[in-house]
Protein backbone atom coordinates (compact mmCIF):
# COMPACT_ATOMS: atom_id res chain seq x y z
CA UNK A 1 0.00 0.00 0.00
CA UNK A 2 2.51 2.42 1.17
CA UNK A 3 4.90 2.08 -1.85
CA UNK A 4 2.29 2.31 -4.29
CA UNK A 5 0.98 5.34 -2.93
CA UNK A 6 4.72 6.40 -2.90
CA UNK A 7 4.89 6.07 -6.62
CA UNK A 8 1.76 7.75 -7.80
CA UNK A 9 2.63 10.72 -6.06
CA UNK A 10 5.77 10.46 -7.68
CA UNK A 11 4.62 9.73 -10.99
CA UNK A 12 2.16 13.40 -10.52
CA UNK A 13 5.27 15.46 -9.55
CA UNK A 14 7.19 13.91 -12.79
CA UNK A 15 4.41 14.45 -15.30
CA UNK A 16 3.90 18.08 -13.40
CA UNK A 17 7.86 18.62 -14.12
CA UNK A 18 7.55 17.43 -17.70
CA UNK A 19 4.64 18.68 -19.41
CA UNK A 20 3.46 21.73 -18.08
CA UNK A 21 4.75 24.84 -19.11
CA UNK A 22 6.58 26.51 -16.26
CA UNK A 23 8.08 29.83 -16.23
CA UNK A 24 11.65 29.83 -16.39
CA UNK A 25 12.73 33.42 -15.01
CA UNK A 26 11.25 37.19 -15.71
CA UNK A 27 14.05 39.20 -15.94
CA UNK A 28 12.74 43.24 -14.62
CA UNK A 29 15.98 45.34 -14.52
CA UNK A 30 16.28 46.58 -10.85
CA UNK A 31 17.00 50.08 -11.80
CA UNK A 32 16.64 52.10 -14.37
CA UNK A 33 17.49 55.81 -15.23
CA UNK A 34 14.16 57.85 -16.07
CA UNK A 35 13.52 58.69 -20.21
CA UNK A 36 15.69 55.06 -20.59
CA UNK A 37 13.92 52.34 -22.10
CA UNK A 38 12.98 48.80 -20.21
CA UNK A 39 13.27 45.74 -21.31
CA UNK A 40 11.21 42.96 -19.01
CA UNK A 41 11.76 39.58 -20.41
CA UNK A 42 9.82 36.50 -19.19
CA UNK A 43 11.45 33.41 -20.08
CA UNK A 44 9.13 30.53 -20.29
CA UNK A 45 8.84 26.54 -21.90
CA UNK A 46 5.87 25.38 -22.50
CA UNK A 47 6.49 21.87 -22.78
CA UNK A 48 3.79 19.97 -24.15
CA UNK A 49 1.51 22.88 -23.94
CA UNK A 50 0.07 25.11 -26.37
CA UNK A 51 0.60 28.76 -25.55
CA UNK A 52 -3.05 30.69 -24.83
CA UNK A 53 -1.90 33.71 -23.24
CA UNK A 54 1.31 36.49 -21.62
CA UNK A 55 0.33 38.44 -19.59
CA UNK A 56 1.58 41.82 -18.25
CA UNK A 57 0.92 43.21 -14.52
CA UNK A 58 2.69 46.49 -13.15
CA UNK A 59 1.50 46.27 -9.28
CA UNK A 60 -1.96 43.99 -10.08
CA UNK A 61 -2.86 45.93 -13.28
CA UNK A 62 -2.59 44.36 -16.22
CA UNK A 63 -0.66 46.74 -18.84
CA UNK A 64 0.11 43.59 -22.06
CA UNK A 65 -1.42 41.07 -23.61
CA UNK A 66 -0.04 38.77 -26.41
CA UNK A 67 -2.53 36.04 -27.43
CA UNK A 68 -1.33 34.40 -30.94
CA UNK A 69 -4.70 33.31 -31.91
CA UNK A 70 -5.64 37.06 -32.14
CA UNK A 71 -5.01 39.46 -34.48
CA UNK A 72 -3.33 41.26 -34.10
CA UNK A 73 -2.06 39.21 -31.05
CA UNK A 74 -1.06 41.97 -29.03
CA UNK A 75 -2.83 44.71 -27.01
CA UNK A 76 -1.80 46.90 -24.33
CA UNK A 77 -4.06 49.03 -21.34
CA UNK A 78 -3.26 52.23 -20.05
CA UNK A 79 -1.52 52.47 -16.80
CA UNK A 80 0.14 55.81 -15.43
CA UNK A 81 3.90 55.96 -16.25
CA UNK A 82 3.43 52.96 -18.91
CA UNK A 83 3.77 53.25 -22.49
CA UNK A 84 4.27 49.69 -24.36
CA UNK A 85 6.86 49.88 -27.54
CA UNK A 86 4.52 46.86 -29.69
CA UNK A 87 7.21 46.85 -32.14
CA UNK A 88 9.88 45.40 -29.01
CA UNK A 89 7.42 43.54 -27.56
CA UNK A 90 6.13 39.90 -28.20
CA UNK A 91 5.33 36.49 -26.49
CA UNK A 92 8.69 36.65 -24.34
CA UNK A 93 9.72 40.36 -23.84
CA UNK A 94 8.04 43.83 -23.42
CA UNK A 95 9.73 47.08 -24.06
CA UNK A 96 8.69 50.12 -21.93
CA UNK A 97 8.75 53.74 -23.70
CA UNK A 98 10.70 56.58 -21.65
CA UNK A 99 10.36 55.21 -17.99
CA UNK A 100 9.01 57.74 -15.54
CA UNK A 101 9.37 57.90 -12.05
CA UNK A 102 5.85 56.47 -12.11
CA UNK A 103 6.75 53.48 -13.82
CA UNK A 104 8.14 51.84 -10.55
CA UNK A 105 6.70 49.11 -9.57
CA UNK A 106 6.31 44.99 -9.30
CA UNK A 107 6.05 43.83 -12.41
CA UNK A 108 4.49 40.08 -13.36
CA UNK A 109 4.37 38.23 -16.10
CA UNK A 110 1.68 35.24 -16.26
CA UNK A 111 1.74 32.53 -19.10
CA UNK A 112 -1.88 30.70 -19.77
CA UNK A 113 -1.74 27.27 -21.57
CA UNK A 114 -4.59 26.39 -24.05
CA UNK A 115 -6.88 23.47 -23.19
CA UNK A 116 -7.27 20.58 -22.23
CA UNK A 117 -4.39 21.59 -19.70
CA UNK A 118 -5.52 25.47 -19.07
CA UNK A 119 -1.98 25.35 -17.16
CA UNK A 120 -0.48 28.73 -15.71
CA UNK A 121 2.81 30.04 -14.54
CA UNK A 122 3.81 33.12 -13.18
CA UNK A 123 7.02 34.96 -12.42
CA UNK A 124 7.76 38.52 -11.39
CA UNK A 125 10.24 41.60 -10.00
CA UNK A 126 10.86 45.09 -9.22
CA UNK A 127 12.28 48.02 -10.96
CA UNK A 128 12.91 51.20 -9.54
CA UNK A 129 13.24 54.25 -11.69
CA UNK A 130 16.11 56.72 -10.95
CA UNK A 131 16.22 60.80 -11.59
CA UNK A 132 20.04 61.82 -11.80
CA UNK A 133 20.58 64.93 -11.05
CA UNK A 134 21.47 67.28 -13.89
CA UNK A 135 24.35 69.36 -12.43
CA UNK A 136 26.70 68.55 -9.49
CA UNK A 137 26.30 70.20 -5.76
CA UNK A 138 26.71 73.51 -4.79
CA UNK A 139 28.66 74.66 -2.06
CA UNK A 140 27.46 78.05 -0.54
CA UNK A 141 28.24 80.26 2.48
CA UNK A 142 31.55 81.19 1.81
CA UNK A 143 33.35 84.56 3.70
CA UNK A 144 36.38 86.66 1.73
CA UNK A 145 38.84 85.18 4.39
CA UNK A 146 39.07 83.18 7.59
CA UNK A 147 40.91 83.07 10.19
CA UNK A 148 42.23 80.74 13.34
CA UNK A 149 38.80 80.56 15.40
CA UNK A 150 36.60 81.28 13.13
CA UNK A 151 33.91 78.60 12.19
CA UNK A 152 33.71 77.51 8.79
CA UNK A 153 30.27 77.20 7.80
CA UNK A 154 29.35 76.02 4.50
CA UNK A 155 26.46 74.65 3.13
CA UNK A 156 26.50 71.33 0.39
CA UNK A 157 23.31 71.54 -1.73
CA UNK A 158 22.56 68.88 -4.29
CA UNK A 159 20.99 69.15 -7.01
CA UNK A 160 17.62 67.50 -7.85
CA UNK A 161 17.80 63.65 -8.04
CA UNK A 162 15.34 60.45 -6.85
CA UNK A 163 16.18 58.82 -4.20
CA UNK A 164 18.13 61.40 -2.89
CA UNK A 165 21.69 62.07 -3.14
CA UNK A 166 23.50 61.14 -0.17
CA UNK A 167 26.51 64.15 0.44
CA UNK A 168 30.07 63.49 2.23
CA UNK A 169 32.32 66.32 3.26
CA UNK A 170 35.72 66.24 3.13
CA UNK A 171 38.49 68.76 4.49
CA UNK A 172 41.97 68.74 2.68
CA UNK A 173 40.93 65.26 1.70
CA UNK A 174 40.00 63.97 4.72
CA UNK A 175 36.31 62.90 4.98
CA UNK A 176 34.38 64.75 8.41
CA UNK A 177 32.33 62.33 10.08
CA UNK A 178 32.08 64.19 13.59
CA UNK A 179 28.15 64.22 13.57
CA UNK A 180 29.30 68.15 15.75
CA UNK A 181 31.03 69.13 12.61
CA UNK A 182 27.90 68.60 10.23
CA UNK A 183 24.33 69.91 9.88
CA UNK A 184 21.81 67.59 8.74
CA UNK A 185 18.42 69.64 7.06
CA UNK A 186 15.57 68.04 5.97
CA UNK A 187 15.13 66.88 2.14
CA UNK A 188 13.33 69.43 0.24
CA UNK A 189 10.33 68.17 -1.74
CA UNK A 190 9.62 69.50 -5.94
CA UNK A 191 7.51 68.68 -8.48
CA UNK A 192 7.28 65.13 -9.64
CA UNK A 193 8.68 63.53 -6.50
CA UNK A 194 12.06 64.92 -7.13
CA UNK A 195 14.33 66.03 -4.09
CA UNK A 196 17.61 67.89 -3.07
CA UNK A 197 19.60 66.99 -0.28
CA UNK A 198 21.27 70.01 2.06
CA UNK A 199 24.59 69.13 4.37
CA UNK A 200 26.72 71.93 6.41
CA UNK A 201 29.58 72.16 7.51
CA UNK A 202 30.39 73.50 10.92
CA UNK A 203 33.97 73.62 11.07
CA UNK A 204 35.97 75.57 14.35
CA UNK A 205 39.26 76.58 12.50
CA UNK A 206 42.46 75.72 13.66
CA UNK A 207 46.08 76.38 12.25
CA UNK A 208 46.16 72.61 11.24
CA UNK A 209 43.22 72.82 8.95
CA UNK A 210 45.37 75.30 6.82
CA UNK A 211 48.32 73.30 5.32
CA UNK A 212 50.32 75.57 2.87
CA UNK A 213 48.07 78.24 3.79
CA UNK A 214 44.61 77.03 2.39
CA UNK A 215 41.70 74.50 3.28
CA UNK A 216 40.14 72.17 0.45
CA UNK A 217 36.67 71.83 1.33
CA UNK A 218 35.24 69.26 -1.11
CA UNK A 219 31.34 68.03 -0.81
CA UNK A 220 30.97 64.83 -3.15
CA UNK A 221 27.06 63.60 -4.27
CA UNK A 222 26.02 60.40 -4.92
CA UNK A 223 23.05 58.76 -5.78
CA UNK A 224 22.95 54.77 -5.17
CA UNK A 225 22.28 52.28 -5.97
CA UNK A 226 23.26 53.41 -9.48
CA UNK A 227 26.83 54.52 -9.80
CA UNK A 228 26.80 58.55 -9.85
CA UNK A 229 28.35 60.94 -8.29
CA UNK A 230 29.85 64.12 -8.83
CA UNK A 231 31.75 66.66 -6.34
CA UNK A 232 32.72 70.16 -5.95
CA UNK A 233 35.32 71.76 -4.32
CA UNK A 234 36.30 75.04 -2.63
CA UNK A 235 39.57 76.37 -1.69
CA UNK A 236 39.18 78.28 1.03
CA UNK A 237 42.67 80.87 2.14
CA UNK A 238 43.60 82.03 5.08
CA UNK A 239 43.10 85.68 5.58
CA UNK A 240 43.13 86.36 1.54
CA UNK A 241 40.20 86.58 -1.01
CA UNK A 242 38.38 83.62 -1.65
CA UNK A 243 38.40 81.90 -4.83
CA UNK A 244 35.40 81.18 -6.47
CA UNK A 245 34.18 77.62 -6.76
CA UNK A 246 34.20 76.88 -10.76
CA UNK A 247 37.73 78.31 -10.19
CA UNK A 248 38.57 76.03 -7.76
CA UNK A 249 37.23 73.49 -9.93
CA UNK A 250 39.74 74.00 -12.86
CA UNK A 251 42.62 74.38 -10.31
CA UNK A 252 41.59 71.16 -9.39
C1 LIG B 1 22.33 76.26 5.07
O1 LIG B 1 21.03 75.85 4.64
C2 LIG B 1 20.03 76.03 5.60
C3 LIG B 1 18.75 75.41 5.06
O2 LIG B 1 18.42 75.90 3.80
C4 LIG B 1 19.90 77.50 5.91
O3 LIG B 1 18.91 77.69 6.90
C5 LIG B 1 21.24 78.03 6.38
O4 LIG B 1 21.17 79.42 6.59
C6 LIG B 1 22.32 77.75 5.38
N1 LIG B 1 23.62 78.12 5.91
C7 LIG B 1 24.60 78.60 5.14
C8 LIG B 1 25.88 78.88 5.81
O5 LIG B 1 24.44 78.80 3.93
Amino acid sequence: MFPLRFAIAFAIILMKESICLRVVEVVVPAYRVRGETALLECQYELERDTLYSVKWYKDNEEFYRFLPKFSPPHHSYRIDGIKVDHHQSDDKKVTLKAVTLKSSGMFRCEVSAEAPSFASAQGEGRMEVVYLPKDGPHITGQQKDYQIGDTLSLNCTSGRSYPAALLQWYVNEEEITSKRELEEYSLVTHQHGLVTAILGLRLPLAGKHFPGGALRARCVARVSPVLWSADRESLLERVAPLIDNREALLLD
